[in-house]
């Protein structure tokens, strides 16, 4: 019998019951396709940073990265200041897992409520492929002009007359900067991904979104390789969209999209509205993907901390990522079991976690989804 060990991260906030549930709907698939799953837990999020002062630690990546998934819930902690934990563990994966494709998916699936009047699924049914590496992210930056001299600030207070004609006061001179950066081999790696995905599912059609109107020097180097990499795929249709423009164009024509590929920054802020105009946060998967290494599977939400506890986030994201993650270890039939199942309890429309409207808990969607993962069987 295969098996396979897969690393969990629960996480903080509602992570830990998301992901109880995906461990469930996972373990039922494993059992039905006759293979074992052996769960590697890691404690790493909000209560062990706040116990110990670590982030993660040099031999849990070591053993990680024996593994080919990682199965994370979600971090962030109002109890720890903003950007430690998600910097400290969740970027800090994808960078040393040198995960630079993040899948996201936004399909509405059928028996779930939009909030755009008039589409149905068949008009909702894109991937969403972000630059997972670089880009505003790369965590460059620094404050300065903080407690200066009077000599500096009259120094300072020239220079910005000169170089940009401006008059600023002394006590306005204290700055924050963050540089981005955009290599050549990081966007050609993603955008050649994205083409070979189009043609892989037959979406034959890839949108770049960028900004290269404004913010030319990074993007305009983005859709200058977006160009190169084009004639490889003859038979992909492309086109060129403006970040601000493709928000309009998500909630107004979603179904033009096939296949989207972006910046990390705009990844991040476009998957969420994805998300909801396919029901809500609490059925966008990700999939953090190292073709070569180790990938790590999550909901594309937080921990949503007003939440935590109370058995009614929706963990419908997080059993979806699972499906991906079952892909990805070589499980590719057991994955579409999970993603079947899922589609046939939600299209019964029941049960209904409140994000839906109704009032059946975390648990009861974990529950009717293996048991309809174990209904369905091996013969799919
Ligand atoms: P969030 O995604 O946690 O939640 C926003 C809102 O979306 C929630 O308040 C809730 O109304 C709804 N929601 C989210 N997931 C849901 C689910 N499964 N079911 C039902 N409703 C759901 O975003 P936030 O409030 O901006 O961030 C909370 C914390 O999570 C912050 O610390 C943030 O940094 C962190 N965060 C972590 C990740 C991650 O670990 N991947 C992603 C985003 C945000
Ligand atoms: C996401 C999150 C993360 C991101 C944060 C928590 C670092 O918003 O996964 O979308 O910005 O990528
Ligand atoms: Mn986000």
């Amino acid at each position: 019998m295969a098996r396979h060990s897969v690393s969990v991260i629960p996480g903080d906030g509602i992570g830990p019951e998301v992901i109880a549930e995906g461990m469930k709907v996972l373990d039922a698939a494993s059992e039905v396709m006759n293979f074992e799953l052996e769960w590697r837990k890691y404690p790493f999020g909000a209560d062990h940073y706040l116990s110990t002062g670590e982030l993660l630690s040099e031999s849990a990546l070591r053993e990680m990265a024996k593994h080919k998934a990682i199965y994370l819930g979600a971090v962030g902690d109002p109890r720890v200041p903003e950007g430690v934990l998600e910097k400290g563990v969740l970027l800090a994966l994808r960078f040393h897992f040198d995960e630079y494709i993040n899948l996201r998916p936004v399909q509405l699936l059928e028996g779930v409520p939009t909030p755009l009047r008039d589409k149905t699924a068949k008009d909702i049914d894109f991937l969403i492929v972000r630059e997972n590496t670089e880009d505003m992210y790369i965590g460059l930056g620094g404050r300065a002009n903080k407690g200066k001299s009077r000599q500096d600030l009259e120094l300072l207070r020239r220079l910005y007359r000169v170089k940009f004609g401006l008059d600023i006061e002394s006590d306005h001179q204290e700055i924050a900067y963050q540089l981005m950066v955009i290599s050549r081999k990081g966007a050609e790696r993603v955008i050649r991904y994205a083409f070979q995905l189009a043609r892989e599912t037959q979406r034959k059609k890839v949108t770049s979104v960028d900004k290269a109107n404004v913010l030319t020097y990074c993007y305009g180097f983005w859709r200058e390789i977006f160009n190169q990499v084009k004639p490889d795929f003859p038979d992909i249709e492309t086109e060129l969209n403006y970040v601000d423009a493709v928000t309009m164009w998500f909630v107004k024509n979603p179904e033009w999209f096939k296949v989207v590929v972006t910046p990390n920054m705009f990844g991040d802020i476009i998957t969420d509205l994805g998300a909801m105009i396919q029901g809500g946060l609490g059925f966008a998967a990700g999939a953090n993907i190292n073709p070569e290494g180790t990938s790590m599977f999550e909901p594309i939400h937080g921990s949503a901390p007003k939440y935590k506890g109370l058995n009614r986030a929706n963990p419908v994201a997080t059993i979806m990522a699972g499906s991906l993650l079952l892909d990805a270890i070589g499980e590719k039939k057991a994955g579409k079991l999970v993603e079947k199942s899922v589609r046939e309890v939600l299209k019964l429309g029941k049960p209904l976690t409140p994000d839906m409207g109704g009032t059946q808990k975390t648990s009861d969607m974990g529950d009717a989804i293996s048991v309809k993962v174990r209904e369905i069987g091996p013969s799919l």
